[in-house]
């Protein structure tokens, strides 16, 4: 049997490509394994959000080229192969495979034919769904996406040329496969998409694609991800009052708390507005809790609009949140804005805004300690001895293994935390 690995970097999008790639090769008689060196294909599924991430994948290509097997055929994915396209061959001559997001589903052409180079980062649109063989098993968590690409242009953002323009996906093959994901093991569904709430597909939005999949008996839990502020509309946010399965959890990135910076990163909300849309969101589930996405340092922020940042993170608490600091992408406009920001600002400003968020998340966790759960088991920890639960926000839990065999949902009650995770107990009835 023919060895391949494959190693995944950034977002649930990149997540769920990697699951197709290893659903498909495995399908094709393809045996995966965790060792790179016996492998007779390579697979790297790369992000390009920011430089870093970018240039991480070239240095780790040199690495592999220099102790892979001869024989093997090695390539990236994703992307960095989007972003990079024929120049990866320059970089790295012996590379055998540039495979967009949206054209990965090609892969097999070069294990046909290993002595071509095969390119091909079109977008592809949907094209990929069509073509890719159903998933043989879900684990517990689906993640269904309902759309590609991002029509938001945010100054900042490659993805609008990674992944290309929003398009959504048919509402029946959504639905096929959320009922196939459900049939062969999901509890949990997360739609995804670079713009998930900005799904429309005929007259069908995200709301009525939660409102079916909801009708679905073995489906416990259903969340989504990510969503743009100003497309969180009337119908969804009024379903965080009537879908109990909808957890009250919602990632909103916020990126900045000033609207000057707003404005400059075509982010087409003011504070003002997006504190509306929580103040709604509160009203509907008072109990719902808000994660976001930061970027400090995007050109021209002065000191008064990171305070302002701060002020925001101190108002709405979020739970959990991504920082990052403002990273200048090739195509994009804030990259030849003039008023760059010195790495060492950036670098005191994630700090400053890191500890912040972790206090907030540490907060929240230990006020979680007596309180019980409905969580969703994810499996044995490394040891074996714990098993790992998914609170309904999304906190890891650790237990103790029982001897008996125990559902997929049980009751836990937490009697510990700490900044990133929980312990509990199972609550026996
Ligand atoms: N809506 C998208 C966002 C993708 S990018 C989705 O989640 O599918 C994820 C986050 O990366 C953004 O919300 C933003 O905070 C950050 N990001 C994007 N471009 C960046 C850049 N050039 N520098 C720093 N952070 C960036
Ligand atoms: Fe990027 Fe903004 Fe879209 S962050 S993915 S262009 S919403």
């Amino acid at each position: 049997m023919k060895k391949f690995f494959i190693q995944t970097f950034g977002c649930q999008m990149n997540v769920y490509d990697g699951q197709r790639i290893t659903n498909m090769l495995k399908i094709n008689g393809w045996q995966q394994i965790e060792d790179m060196r016996n492998a007779d294909l390579i697979i790297i599924n790369t992000c390009a959000i920011r430089e870093k991430a970018s240039n991480k994948v070239f240095s780790a290509l040199g690495r592999i080229r220099d102790s892979k097997k001869p024989e093997a055929i090695f390539g990236i994915v994703g992307c960095v192969a989007r972003e990079s396209g024929a120049d990866a061959f320059r970089r790295i001559p012996d590379l055998n495979f540039v495979l967009g997001p949206q054209s990965y589903h090609k892969l097999l052409e070069i294990l046909k034919n290993p002595d071509i180079k095969l390119l091909n980062i079109d977008l592809g649109g949907l094209e990929k769904f069509d073509e890719l063989p159903q998933m043989v098993k879900s684990d517990t968590v689906a993640y269904i996406p309902v759309q590609e690409g991002c029509n938001h242009g945010c100054t900042y953002c490659i993805v609008p040329f990674t992944r290309g323009r929003e398009l959504s996906r048919p509402f029946d093959d959504i639905i096929r496969d959320t009922i196939h994901a459900a049939a062969t093991g999901a509890i949990e569904i997360c739609f995804i998409g670079q713009n998930v709430n900005g799904y429309k597909f005929e007259n069908y939005k995200l709301s009525d694609l939660i409102i079916k999949t909801a009708k679905l008996d073995t489906i416990k839990r259903i969340r989504f991800t990510s969503s743009y502020p100003t497309e969180m509309t009337d119908d969804l946010i009024d379903l965080f009052r009537t879908e109990a399965k909808l957890l009250p959890l919602l990632h909103l990135p916020i990126q900045s708390g000033s609207s000057d910076v707003l404005t400059r990163m075509n982010r087409s909300y003011s504070l003002d507005l997006y504190i509306e849309i929580i103040d709604k969101l509160r009203v509907a589930r008072p109990e719902i809790k808000i994660s976001s996405d930061f970027i400090v340092g995007f050109p021209g922020e002065t000191d008064s609009d990171f305070n302002k940042t701060m002020d925001i993170v101190k108002k709405i608490k979020y739970i959990c949140s991504y920082s990052f600091k403002y990273s200048p992408r090739p195509r994009t406009v804030a990259a030849l804005m003039t008023d760059q920001i010195p790495e060492n600002v950036k670098r005191e400003r994630l700090k400053t805004i890191d500890s912040y968020l972790n206090g907030i998340q540490r907060e929240f966790n230990e006020s979680c300690i007596g309180k019980t759960f409905e969580c969703l088991c994810e499996g044995p920890d490394r040891t074996g001895k714990h098993l790992l639960f998914r609170t309904p926000y999304m906190q890891q839990c650790i237990v103790e293994k029982p001897s008996e065999k125990i559902l997929d949902l049980v009751n836990i009650k937490i009697t510990a935390a700490n900044k990133s995770s929980l312990r509990g107990e199972i609550v026996k009835i």
